[in-house]
């Protein structure tokens, strides 16, 4: 019964009740066994994107479906179905290898298939909704199943429906993507173009971001981690400009609304974090943006050195960072 549970940030975890799920009658199950006991149900994928208490109470579903499949739509794009408990890299690779375009930028994300809709994820240009197709949900309270197109999940930048309207309402038990075999590269971010050749293969494309990332963002398996700790924040243009006054070199994205996205990981390294430990935490040497855990701490010393940050950005620069992984329990 009372189980520890892996996560990425390495915190103490127990969970009161864990059920892995290899079929949606298993989901099922676990869903009607948490509201006939009225316990408190929550879903985990690769736990790689949230901060977990000392205990979690009630029964925590883990979702261990991971068969996926694909058929052509034409001959030019395969429809590619996967299961939530896939891991998110192994059907990247597993596309990268067929020599299909559409998620190559996507590599080396952790976490599983069913929790990559939730925050939308996204790398290198390129976001989940961009090949999207369709999300299979259960609904908690009766079991019943929908299929959601892209157009009804409302995705933004890490954002979609289930943070919002369908919060803590669905199960997430399979996705649809629709890849092409034309190719379409996308090396508009960073210094991606400068790392591959002018026509390069989606495996090139997939080798050069797994390179990226191992150079920038520490291996969760060796350092506690969970990606970027904050969101990248959306100010007014009013703002962004009095701000590049005083800050010239300031990396600014304009957006389609007229806003500005800033680089969350700039301002945190400008208030003097880069690298910097407090007890159990710090921010990350080669990514301030990524929140790091040395070992021995618990979510409420890690919460009060996320804050610290917090408010020296907002201190300094009179931006409000929004956390990005989410708090169970
Ligand atoms: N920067 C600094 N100092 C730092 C970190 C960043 O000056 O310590 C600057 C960089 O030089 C760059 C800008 O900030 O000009 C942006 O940095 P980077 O390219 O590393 O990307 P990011 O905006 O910090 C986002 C995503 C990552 C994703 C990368 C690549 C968010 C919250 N994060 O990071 O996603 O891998 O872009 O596309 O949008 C995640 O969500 O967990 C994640 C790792």
């Amino acid at each position: 019964d009372d189980a520890p549970l892996d996560n990425t940030l390495g915190l103490p975890c127990r969970a009161a009740r864990l059920v892995a799920a290899t079929t949606r009658d298993d989901i099922r199950q676990a869903l009607a066994m948490a509201r006939h006991d009225e316990a408190p149900l929550q879903v985990v994928g690769g736990a790689s994107n949230v901060i977990l208490p000392a205990r979690l109470p009630g029964v925590t579903l883990q979702l261990a479906c991971d068969d996926w499949w694909w058929h052509a739509v034409d001959e030019q794009t395969v429809q590619v179905h996967a299961e939530a408990g896939l891991s998110w890299h192994e059907l990247v690779t597993a596309c990268v290898e067929k020599g299909w375009w559409g998620i190559e930028n996507l590599a080396l994300i952790p976490g599983q298939v069913g929790a990559a809709p939730i925050q939308n994820i996204g790398a290198y240009g390129v976001e989940l909704a961009d090949v999207l197709e369709a999300v299979h949900v259960m609904y908690r309270e009766d079991g019943r199943e929908e299929v959601l197109p892209r157009e009804a999940c409302d995705f933004a930048y890490r954002d979609s429906i289930f943070k919002r309207s369908l919060a803590g309402r669905v199960v997430v038990t399979k996705i649809v993507l629709r890849l092409s075999r034309r190719p379409a590269p996308r090396l508009g971010y960073g210094d991606l173009a400068q790392r591959v050749s002018t026509s390069p293969t989606p495996h090139e494309i997939y080798t050069a971001v797994c390179a990226i990332r191992r150079e920038k963002l520490p291996d969760p398996a060796v350092l506690g981690n969970a990606g970027s700790f904050f969101t990248n924040p959306v100010v007014e243009a009013s703002h962004a400009e009095r701000l590049l006054q005083e800050f010239p070199d300031m990396p600014h994205f304009p957006q389609p609304d007229g806003r500005i996205k800033l680089a969350a990981g700039w301002l945190i390294d400008r208030c003097g974090f880069k690298g910097q430990r407090c007890g159990a935490f710090g921010m990350h040497e080669r990514q301030a943006l990524v929140l790091v855990h040395f070992g021995g701490g618990d979510r409420p010393a890690l919460l009060a050195w996320a804050e610290r940050i917090r408010d020296a950005v907002q201190q300094r620069f009179n931006v409000v960072l929004e956390r990005e992984p989410r708090l169970l329990g």
